[in-house]
């Protein structure tokens, strides 16, 4: 970041004397005051609850326009990547910054399947849930575990060890992920295949059995590929700042992954594509299309609690480009299945056009984001609605790393600790027991 040419300047009407602050701009987007010696100057905090206008940190990974409806992984548009690139390109540029060469990409593709079994005992570990546990419970207590096998890579001030936990995290969480499908299911675990690709090896072990071999097709394969590319990063969203926040204390990095697994299972955040996916099926069940126009209504009466599911976002006031590139798969993906048909692929373009035409919808800039289209691809390709966001989590770990080790190398990072503006009871004493 370099300084602005201009600064800021707060002034109050009190007559308390004003306050020049710093302004740094980055190479795109919008400048930041630098406010860090607010406190010291004034006795006063800021107050921004939801983190509305506050830059939590410098990164140089993600970059969103949401006016534009714009989103740059290290400076590449999401479409290009999407087309031309696979999910390990991706990850090696999001984690070193370039994408690589040829050799490069066999060099980091080599790496990353030479981490994809975990240790045996974890599966000891797994039984231990119930059998109708949801997969985001699961995921979060797996990963977290993994703390506990891999003593070599928790160090997270080593820079070796967070190179290694980068690569074991991404190479282990689709064998985590299968590995609570089956375990759900009741059925064997699938030992990963490293001569299949990442999507691929995915795609088998949760569908391979011991006694029926699973052909991986490659139109699944690329739509697998995809959901993983389009969520592989989003800069600094609720659980990337959980795992910058969590590893800001100096915490191991699967701990710090844990706790992004944790938030992002809400349904504000990945949970949507599950909730979107079950908000379909619902007006399915009401009657399908002729219902819609009446679930619209609820959906714009405050009173009723009733969201679109998979619309709306606090960054895009524009269409999600994830969201186009993800109704192209579904396209796709449901032709290859001969779904040409599915009932909610036709419901969900039907939600959207009316949406995409209505005041409430329009006024508020609310459109459809990546998670609209998402469970729709997932549950044609056969993956169960639960496990929805646990895909997503999959995807995100490679930008959770990411981050979370571009914190650690910051020169400028210090543990996270908000302050607050404190509106409960004075100091009181406390009185004895028998006269309260
Ligand atoms: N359906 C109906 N109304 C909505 C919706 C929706 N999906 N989203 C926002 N609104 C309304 C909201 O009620 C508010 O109206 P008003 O101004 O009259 O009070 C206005 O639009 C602005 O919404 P907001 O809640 O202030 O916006 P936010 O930035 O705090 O919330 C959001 C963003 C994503 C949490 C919200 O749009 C939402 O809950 N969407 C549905 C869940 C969803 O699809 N989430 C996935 C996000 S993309 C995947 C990811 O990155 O995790």
């Amino acid at each position: 970041m370099k300084l602005a040419n201009n600064k800021a300047t707060l002034s109050f009407s009190n007559g308390s004397p004003s306050v020049d602050m710093p302004v740094y701009s980055g190479s795109i987007g919008p400048d930041v005051i630098d406010i860090r010696k607010l406190y010291a100057q004034t006795g006063m905090f800021t107050y921004d609850p939801g983190f509305l206008s506050t830059a939590a940190c410098q990164s140089a990974i993600t970059f969103i326009d949401g006016d534009k409806g714009e989103l740059l992984y290290r400076g590449y548009p999401i479409e290009q990547l999407a087309v031309n690139c696979d999910y390990m390109e991706t990850c090696h540029l999001l984690l070193y910054g370039e994408l690589p060469d040829a050799e490069g990409k066999a060099k980091f593709s080599r790496l990353v399947s030479m981490h994809t079994m975990v240790n045996e005992q974890m599966q000891f570990f797994l039984r231990g849930f119930r059998r109708d546990a949801h997969p985001m419970a699961i995921m979060t207590g797996l990963v977290g575990a993994l703390s506990a096998f891999y003593h070599d890579s928790t160090d997270i001030n080593n820079p070796q060890h967070r190179e290694i936990a980068a690569i074991r995290l991404i190479a282990k969480m689709p064998t985590l992920v299968a590995m609570a499908y089956k375990y759900t299911q009741g059925q064997p675990y699938i030992y990963p295949r490293n001569n299949l690709s990442y999507a691929g090896n995915f795609l088998h072990m949760m569908f391979a059995t011991p006694c029926e071999d699973y052909v991986v097709s490659p139109v699944l394969e690329r739509a697998v590929d995809r959901i993983f590319t389009l969520h592989a990063d989003h800069e600094q969203n609720a659980s990337t700042s959980t795992v910058r926040l969590c590893g800001s204390s100096g915490t191991n990095p699967f701990a710090a992954i844990a706790a992004g697994v944790a938030c992002l299972w809400g349904p504000a955040h990945g949970g949507a594509n599950e909730a979107c996916l079950n908000m379909l099926e619902d007006i399915q069940k009401m009657g399908g299309i002729s219902k819609v126009g009446e679930f619209m209504e609820k959906v714009k009466d405050k009173n009723s609690g009733v969201k679109l599911m998979g619309f709306g976002h606090r960054v895009y006031k524009n269409y999600d480009p994830r969201a186009k590139l993800m109704q192209e798969t579904c396209k796709e993906v449901l032709a290859e299945l001969g779904l040409e048909n599915d009932p909610l692929f036709k419901l969900a373009m039907a939600l959207e056009k009316i949406a995409l035409e209505d005041d409430y919808f329009v006024s508020r800039k609310l459109y459809p984001n990546v998670d609209f289209y998402s469970g729709i691809v997932q549950r044609a390709i056969g993956i169960p609605v639960p496990l929805f966001t646990a895909v997503f989590a999959l995807a995100r770990t490679v930008g959770w790393i990411a981050q979370l080790n571009e914190m650690i190398g910051d020169p400028e990072y210090k543990i996270g600790r908000p302050r607050q503006l404190f509106t409960g009871s004075t100091a009181r004493n406390v009185l004895p027991l028998g006269q309260r």
